[in-house]
């Protein structure tokens, strides 16, 4: 049976299931009850320093289904709204009680040195095992410039993970927005400033629909919309591709940094292809929302399988195993002609290797190889 246990960045987990940041780690009662579950390691829902600023509205969500199942999730969600203090109590409590199970606070700020220092230092008094930057969150609180907002632009981002490099001691994970044209960008930027590790990716900024009734925007919020982030199996491809330009970026410069995949997991068959394309630990939030904490057994059971099938005994015998085949386009046409090519000459009964010399062609086989006559 395979060991499902990884150590990433000095933390040890007992699978690389791990809790997205989002309403499943959204208090100390549901991420307690992800870690009765089995769930790796969780990253709580992103804190600020002042939860007043923060109002969410109802409806935040919007689905998209194909039949009865839902494929695509839009939220305009906010950060907790809930105040640092009560965080910081929940912080302690949790580590008292699950002292082995780690647990990641996720954290934004504003462009302030003195705001990261403050939210860093004092998550890392109430004793959480790692930190995530949120420098991914896509729709709100861009007029303070936080969020994906400060992950578009790799110098400011640069100059945060710095600060924040410098105030901790515990493993720091960036979490990259995939609202960008060249995601290695912002993970070379971040990983340059010393954070330990790269998530990726955070929701795809969308518009769920227009009601063709009302004629309004979905969500609808007193008749008005805004563009939300999209998660759900429908961004899988997009998460896996981003997961593979950053894997590849790191593998030639930060090789013995992490990475965390995230985006439409839903099935251990999902997070076996992340791990395949560079992720040590995989990340989960709407397929909880969807299926509930129970989910985490499913995925534990669909990775054994897969891991057994092949003969793998732990994540690492295959992180990273199919990124040697990613190639460019003018590559592929050019390992097709060549695979045409000789097909052909075997067609024709070619000699190209001893093998492929026969009783019956045998003269016909010597004279194709005569050069001149
Ligand atoms: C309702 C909702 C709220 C979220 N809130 C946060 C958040 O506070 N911080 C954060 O870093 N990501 C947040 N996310 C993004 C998820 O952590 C994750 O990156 C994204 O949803 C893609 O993964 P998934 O397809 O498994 O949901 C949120 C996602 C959803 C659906």
């Amino acid at each position: 049976m395979a060991d499902l246990s990884v150590t990433v960045d000095g933390l040890k987990l007992p699978n690389p299931f791990v809790i997205a940041s989002g309403p499943p780690g959204t208090n100390a009662n549901v991420i307690a009850k992800a870690f009765d579950e089995g769930w790796g390691a969780v990253v709580a829902k992103t804190v600020s320093l002042d939860a007043s600023k923060i109002v969410n509205v109802q409806p935040r969500y919007a689905r998209m289904r194909v039949g009865r199942e839902i494929v695509g999730w839009q939220n305009i969600e906010l950060i907790s709204d809930r105040p640092f203090a009560t965080w910081l109590e929940e912080f302690r409590q949790l580590k008292a009680k699950y002292p082995d199970r780690v647990l990641i606070a996720s954290v934004m700020e504003e462009y302030r040195k003195e705001a990261w220092v403050e939210i860093i230092e004092r998550c890392q008094e109430a004793g959480v095992d790692a930190f995530e930057l949120n420098f991914s969150c896509p729709h709100g609180l861009p007029e303070r410039r936080m969020g994906s907002a400060m992950g578009q632009d790799p110098e400011i981002l640069y100059e945060v993970c710095g600060w924040v490099r410098a105030a901790s001691s515990v493993p720091v994970w960036a979490k990259m927005t995939p609202n960008i044209t060249h995601i290695e960008e912002p993970a070379r930027a971040a990983l340059s400033a010393g954070c330990d590790g790269i998530s990726a990716i955070n929701t795809i900024l969308c518009v769920m629909g227009v009601n063709l009734r009302t004629l309004r925007p979905e969500p609808t919020v007193e008749g008005y919309s805004t563009p939300g982030g999209y998660s759900c199996r429908a961004v899988r491809p997009v998460a896996l591709r981003m997961v593979m330009e950053c894997a590849r970026m790191m593998e030639q410069e930060f090789p013995d940094r992490s990475l965390s995949g995230i985006g439409g997991i839903e099935t251990g068959e999902d997070a076996a292809q992340f791990i395949l394309l560079g992720a040590g630990t995989v990340q989960v939030c709407t397929g909880v929302m969807i299926h509930g904490y129970k989910l985490v057994h499913e995925l534990k059971r669909g990775l054994s399988e897969f891991m057994d099938e092949h003969g793998f005994k732990s994540v690492s015998d295959f992180r990273g195993r199919s990124l040697p085949y990613f190639t460019s386009h003018s590559d592929l046409v050019h390992r097709q002609a060549e695979a045409r090519a000789a097909e052909r000459a075997r067609a024709q009964g070619v000699v190209t290797k001893d093998a492929h010399w026969s009783v019956d062609k045998f003269v016909e086989q010597s004279e194709q190889l005569v050069a001149n006559d």
